[in-house]
């Protein structure tokens, strides 16, 4: 399949100027044939799907409060992402698996709320550098995927994504090889067509961790991967449009 999803996750920078400017300077011929999608902090949700209204481009939150509505001070629930004109929504990235204990339960359970109200989940797996040494990166994979297919409905599924993000991959320059992240998307992808192959077919497999334009195209050429979350290259309009144009290649 060819790449067809290309997302930004912003983390906690931007401001409202910086949004205004990033979307001025992202030059994207339309129609494109990929999702492209920018994950501000969610307090520039609302300012953001106003600024891309009508480019083609859309835009996500980075995580998602598991209750639709009430008495949880500091959480936002789905639906109000949904409400401000968002379409997607990151859930179990592993900066919040780390910073905020976050497990697969909970991750499981923020992609159903994502799903309820009408959200895409792109849903974050990967393993540590440790994991890695031990052999054991396949496993944690699988434990945190069958976290998942044990929550989600399955059509749910096919309409986000799930990121292999390798922990060791993020934010460090280490990418992981070609034929590394190939391995495992081929592996998540297996390991859904088990359950159903044609939301195997359909799910898209995205990498995360130091995409930049120089190593994208490799990456977007391998057979399972179906495009990419893009950290620290993706605040620079330049250099994510470049990285877009990689998945058109
Ligand atoms: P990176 O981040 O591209 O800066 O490695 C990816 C991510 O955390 O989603």
């Amino acid at each position: 399949m060819r790449p067809s999803l290309v997302v930004a996750n912003w983390k906690m920078n931007g401001s409202g100027d910086f949004l205004r400017d990033y979307v001025e300077r992202l030059e994207l011929d339309q129609p494109i044939g990929i999702d492209v999608v920018l994950c501000p902090p969610s307090i520039y949700l609302a300012d953001l799907a106003r600024v891309v209204r009508g480019t083609g481009v859309v835009c996500g939150a980075q995580d998602v409060g598991i209750q639709p509505v009430g008495a949880h001070t500091g959480e936002i629930a789905a639906e109000m992402i949904a409400e401000v004109g968002a379409d997607w929504v990151i859930v179990g990235h592993s900066e919040r698996r780390i910073d905020q204990n976050e497990k697969d339960d909970l991750v499981a359970t923020k992609a159903a709320a994502a799903l309820r109200a009408g959200l895409k989940p792109i849903i974050c797996v990967g393993e540590t550098l440790a994991e890695r040494e031990a052999g054991h990166e396949i496993a944690v994979v699988e434990r945190q995927l069958e976290a998942v297919v044990d929550r989600v409905d399955l059509e749910g599924l096919a309409c986000g994504a799930i990121a292999y993000e390798p922990v060791w991959a993020i934010g460090s320059g280490m990418t992981a090889t070609a034929e590394q992240a190939q391995a495992m998307h081929a592996f998540i992808r297996d390991k859904i067509a088990h359950l159903d192959v044609e939301i195997a077919r359909k799910v898209r497999v995205v990498y995360g961790g130091s995409i930049n334009p120089e190593n994208a195209e490799e990456l977007f050429g391998q057979d399972d991967i179906d495009g990419g979350l893009v950290g620290g290259a993706g605040l620079d309009p330049v250099q994510f449009a470049h990285i877009v144009y990689s998945a058109t290649s």
